[in-house]
């Protein structure tokens, strides 16, 4: 006989299930119910892609591009890798479906909800495997658009109850401010190169933005002083920032600036923004959402020059913030009625009950393993049903039962028959004793 194996989990990836799995529902349904006020149509894209697409659109000096990459050479000698973000996606969907046609409406507004992969160290908020919801516009470079994708993402996040966010917005400016600014931070850096952190001294050739964001204290210290983007912006993209501000302001959505902020992915211009939490028991992975915008990606995938603006929550962050705000506590999927049998006689006649009452919409629930009555009030009560039905001899021979409301104790009988008809009116007097008392 072969042994036996025992198989865990990758490193990095989660099961999610029973409460866990119904606040995912919960937080998913919510972003379609919010982004559809919007405007915003879903869209779903392959889990995984040309490698190319996102080495040329992520940026090939990226961490993402460079170490965190799972990709492989298919059975046909392609090279494929798993999505490590939506939006390249998303853009070559729109490029090759041609939803930039008039006829799909413009600015075309779409969202997506799903797992990503980042070959990354797992820590704290931070998984192999996980998942975002985002969004994408197409086609408006108007500042109005940028206003209207920052308050969608707080408006959905306060619709979840959650407190202490924070909206960093930053603008990248254009191609042109990007590259002085580029170099006059390289100019700024060099005397230090030594004194930087051994990640920095590499960034500093490759992409000396990103020493910006370093976490090293030493490298915070020397950035301190650093030039501001703001010296080198375009009068156009300084007007577009202050438009993006006053808009925002005209909402009474709070933000601050943080000209500091940079974005681990390469082809932002103008506007970008995060959202993060205060609360410290997200220490390092206080980033919920991030986005911004993007001028050359639908250019460079083929497409008519468009601008794209976007941004993408990271769910398990999302859904860790909302159990330590203690705004996860809600009931895992209600039950309505459990049936209770008086023996396994009437296990035929519960069936029938059951699936009646589940035709009519409510969740129902029963033992199959000929458990004592009291063992299966015990289940009901665990369940948290709202409703008991006991179903044995006399109530068949009878033709009638009494549904019993677990919160009042009140009853109230039924004819089984009729059960579609009286039951919306039985509830109706239960809930009416239940609140006189
Ligand atoms: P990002 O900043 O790379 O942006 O990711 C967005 C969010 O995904 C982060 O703020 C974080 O909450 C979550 N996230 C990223 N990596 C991990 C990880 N390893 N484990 C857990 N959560 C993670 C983007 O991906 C862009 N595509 C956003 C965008 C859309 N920009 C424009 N449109």
């Amino acid at each position: 006989m072969m042994a036996k194996a025992k198989f865990q989990r990758p490193k990095g990836t989660a099961d999610l299930y029973e409460d866990n799995s119904y606040l995912w529902q919960q937080v998913e349904a919510q972003a379609r119910r919010v982004f559809a006020r919007y405007g915003y149509g879903e869209i779903r894209t392959p889990i995984f892609e040309s490698f190319d697409l996102f080495a040329r659109s992520a940026g090939d000096t990226s961490d993402v591009v460079t170490k965190e990459m799972y990709d492989f050479e298919d059975k046909g000698d392609r090279h494929m890798a798993l999505r490590p973000e939506g939006t390249a996606g998303v853009v070559r969907a729109y490029v090759e479906n041609k939803l930039f046609g008039p006829e799909h409406g413009q600015p075309y507004k779409t969202y997506y909800m799903g797992p990503m992969f980042r070959y990354e160290r797992p820590q704290a908020g931070r998984f192999r495997q996980f998942h975002q919801i985002g969004v994408e516009a197409f086609g408006s470079t108007a500042p109005s658009l940028d206003v209207e994708v920052i308050t969608m993402v707080v408006k959905y996040l306060d619709s979840l109850g959650l407190k202490n966010l924070k909206v960093a917005l930053n603008t990248l400016g254009d191609a042109e401010a990007r590259a002085a600014y580029r170099q006059a931070l390289i100019d700024y850096l060099k005397p230090y190169q030594d004194q930087l952190s051994a990640d920095s001294q590499t960034r500093l050739e490759k992409n000396p933005l990103r020493v910006l964001d370093s976490k090293d204290p030493k490298d915070q210290d020397i950035v301190q002083a650093a030039p501001t983007i703001f010296d080198y912006l375009s009068d156009a993209s300084r007007a577009h920032f202050e438009a993006v501000q006053a808009g925002l302001s005209a909402l009474n959505i709070d933000y601050v600036i943080d000209d500091r902020m940079v974005r681990g992915l390469d082809y932002y211009n103008d506007t970008i923004f995060e959202v993060m939490t205060q609360d410290p028991s997200l220490k390092g992975a206080a980033t919920i959402a991030g986005g911004g915008r993007y001028a050359g990606l639908v250019e460079e995938f083929g497409g008519p020059a468009t601008p794209g603006i976007g941004f993408a929550i990271g769910v398990e962050r999302l859904v860790a913030l909302l159990q330590a705000e203690g705004q996860a506590d809600r009931q895992a999927a209600p039950v309505d009625f459990y049936l209770v049998q008086v023996d396994d006689q009437v296990a035929n006649q519960a069936l029938v009950l059951a699936t009646a009452l589940r035709d009519m919409g409510y969740v129902v629930d029963l033992d199959y393993s000929g458990k004592s009555v009291k063992a299966q009030f015990k289940a009901a009560n665990k369940k948290n049903a709202h409703y008991v039905l006991t179903l044995g001899d006399q109530e068949v021979q009878s033709g009638q039962a009494n549904v019993k409301d677990l919160r009042s104790g009140s009853e109230q009988p039924v004819a089984l028959a009729e059960i579609a008809q009286q039951m919306p009116a039985v509830l109706q007097q239960l809930a009416a004793e239940e609140t006189a008392k």
